[in-house]
This record gives C-alpha cells, structure tokens and sequence, in this order.
C-alpha cells in the first residue's frame, strides 16, 4: 500500500511544485501516500451529497476525538473541553496574542512558524536551546535554561513542540510534569503542539493536558492520517476561563475549520487506526534505511553526516556541519547537487544542518540515498 507513490505533481502540491522538477522533493512536511480507503469513503459520501457549506463538529465528531484520547493516551477528556480551528499553526499563534506578555519560550532549532509565532503578536522570543546529549543520543533542552527563561517576569506563554520537529524527540512523563510544575511555579501559560504525536515509534506520548488542566493541547489528524490540505486541527483545553479566552482570540481572524475536514477527522478517528499502524511500520524500515546509511557515509574517510533515530514522525534531522567543512559548500547547495531539495536547518534556526523528509516510499529513500553516493563518488579523492 505505502510502495505506490501518488502523482501530487498534477494536483498542485507545494511538495512537488515549487523546486525544479529534476530534483527528488524531501522538504515540506506531508507524506506522498494516499490518504486511507476510510477517509476516501467518507470524502466521496460527502461530496456526493454536495453539502459544502459552513459545517461545525456534531456529537459523532467529539465523541471519536474523546475515543481516542482515551484509547491512545488513556487520557480523559470530555466534548466540551474541544476547541475547533482550521490549524495548529493558527492555535499557537492565538496562544501568542491571547496570553501576551511581551515574551514567549521556545525551543531552537523549531519548526520555523513557531519561531515565528512570538513576533507576529510583537512580542520577543526567549530560546530554549535544544541540543544532542551523545550519552542519551537524545536531542533534549536543559531544565535550568528553561527555570531562567520562564522566570522572567515578561514571559507569559511556553510554546512547547512535543513530538519535536524537527528532532522527533518525544518527552518523557517525568518530564512533561517537570515543564509543568515549573510553568505553574512561574505563572506561564502552556501550550503544547502534539501534531505528530500519533506518528510515534517505539516510545509512549504524554498529552500537556492530561497532567495540566490549564494546558493547550493542540492536535490534529492532519499530519497522521496525510489530510493536512484539508484545513482541520482542534485544541484540548480542560479550564473553561482559559479555553473561552482561547477561543476568543479567533474573532475576525482565524476561519472554521473546512467541512471536508471535519468529515475527514471523524473517519480517521473512528477507522484509521490499523492503517497507522501499518504507515508506522513502513515509515521505520524508511527511517531505519536512511538513518544507519547517512551516518556510514564518508569523504576522505571522514564522516560527514551525523543523525539519530527520531521517537516520531517522518522527519530526519541531519548535522551536516563535517560535510560543509569538507566540501566548503553549504548543505543545501550539496543536497541539491546530488539532486535533492531538504528543507534547510537554517529555516528551524540552525545552520549546517537539513531536514529530510521520509514519507514516501522505501524506493525513494533508496533514490535519495543512490543519489548522495553518486554526489559523494564525485567529492572522494
Ligand atoms: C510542529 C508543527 N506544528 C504545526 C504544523 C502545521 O500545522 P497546520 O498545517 O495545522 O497549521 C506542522 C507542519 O509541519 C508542524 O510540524
């Protein structure tokens, strides 16, 4: 099922239509799989009917996300803690405005729109440095880093990103709790983005709101299920004075989510779980492949990659630091030589490192990495 690569050439993906067409796109974080036979079944009803007007969640909708907490996360929620938006990324810039205090904590390197984030609400970014522990093989930020910036008496919001993208690091319970004793300590509102949270490997995740009924968790089937075109996510907010003063912050602003999305989400929760588990399957024998590959890769007998397994998602993070010294040419431009677009750590705020995107199939992967043995064929002296 995951073998087949869908044409997304002709259907306008961002993925396949914005660099030249020669080189093999690994960057934007979408998969090239088709979306499950549920969640076609459930688009196709829909569309048959050609109701697409203004749609809002109904009780089925609420009750497969309530399912699902509690079956994947053993955490219990209740319908009305569900608060609808068309993307995470518009939650946590809500979470920006909403809770301003003219600074916010976040982990760098990050996905570039949540480093954004602090600045569209005029505020300042205090960066919490995420860096590897060779000992845990771990990309992991420091508790007291985090005390001192919470600390400030300007900070009003943690803008956490657990799975991490793009380390793929997953906390674990010991410390989430941490993060939380410490934001309530310093008065800090937490909002956690969990979009990758149900793409997660060998390791259990842990929702901020199931420890934190002040926390915002935001979620979606999106990035899961292959759907994120389709304009859908949802924050869990158990405190109703914080979820109301959330949700106020989309007034005039932020849209519904799409009416396909919202029938897209009900049939991923309802149905798709044994296609995750088959996705999760094949995306580690991707992850495996590439990971232990890169890091055999030499120059002049010299490595010139340095890259980890992540805990979740289908994001490779790639310290390319040796290869820039070596070949003294930027990891982008190397990558694309070899004939592949990664997105560039510059963008998560890190320089000398890319950011490959494994979720297509296994042939591809097997491509990308032909493709850097060539490019390497041609470096060896
Ligand atoms: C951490 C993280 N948050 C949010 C998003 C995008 O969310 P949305 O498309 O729902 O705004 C992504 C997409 O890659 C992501 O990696």
């Amino acid at each position: 099922m995951f073998n087949k690569s869908l044409n997304r050439k002709d259907n306008h993906s961002i993925k396949f239509n914005t660099f030249d067409e020669s080189l093999l796109p690994m960057w934007i974080a979408d998969m090239d799989f088709e979306a499950p036979q549920c969640i076609k079944s459930a688009l196709i009803e829909r569309l048959q009917q050609a109701d697409l007007g203004y749609t809002k969640s109904g009780p089925g909708l609420d009750q497969s996300i309530v399912d699902w907490c509690k079956t994947q996360y053993d955490w219990d929620i209740q319908a009305n803690w569900i608060a609808w938006l068309p993307g995470i990324v518009s939650g946590f810039n809500m979470a920006c405005q909403g809770f301003n205090k003219g600074k916010v904590v976040v982990q760098t390197p990050n996905y570039p729109p949540m480093l954004q984030a602090p600045k569209q609400s005029g505020q300042k970014n205090l960066e919490l440095s995420v860096t590897f522990d060779e000992s845990t093989k771990r990309w992991m930020f420091d508790f007291e880093q985090l005390e001192i910036l919470l600390s400030d008496e300007q900070c009003g919001l943690f803008l956490l990103c657990n799975p991490m993208n793009p380390q793929g690091t997953m906390l674990t319970q010991q410390e989430l709790k941490h993060i939380i004793k410490l934001c309530h300590k310093h008065n800090v509102q937490l909002c956690s983005d969990e979009i990758h949270c149900d793409l997660r490997f060998e390791l259990p995740h842990f929702p901020a709101g199931k420890f934190d009924p002040k926390a915002i968790t935001l979620m979606a089937a999106s990035k899961t299920f292959n759907i994120a075109g389709l304009g859908c996510s949802f924050a869990i907010i158990e405190d109703s004075f914080i979820r109301k003063h959330f949700v106020k912050q989309m007034n005039g602003l932020v849209s519904f989510p799409s009416n396909l999305g919202l029938v897209a989400t009900q049939s991923a929760f309802e149905h798709g779980d044994s296609w995750r588990l088959e996705l999760m399957d094949y995306l580690k024998i991707n992850r495996d492949t590439l990971v232990s590959a890169l890091n055999d890769f030499k120059i002049n007998n010299q490595r010139i990659f340095k890259t980890h397994y992540n805990d979740a998602s289908f994001l490779c993070w790639i310290d390319c630091t040796q290869l820039e010294l070596i070949t003294q040419q930027s990891a982008l431009d190397w990558f694309k030589s070899a004939g592949i677009i990664p997105s560039d750590g510059i963008h998560f705020g890190k320089q000398g490192f890319v950011r490959i995107n494994f979720g297509c199939p296994l042939a591809l992967v097997k491509q990308a990495l032909n493709l850097i043995k060539q490019k390497i064929s041609t470096n060896n002296n």
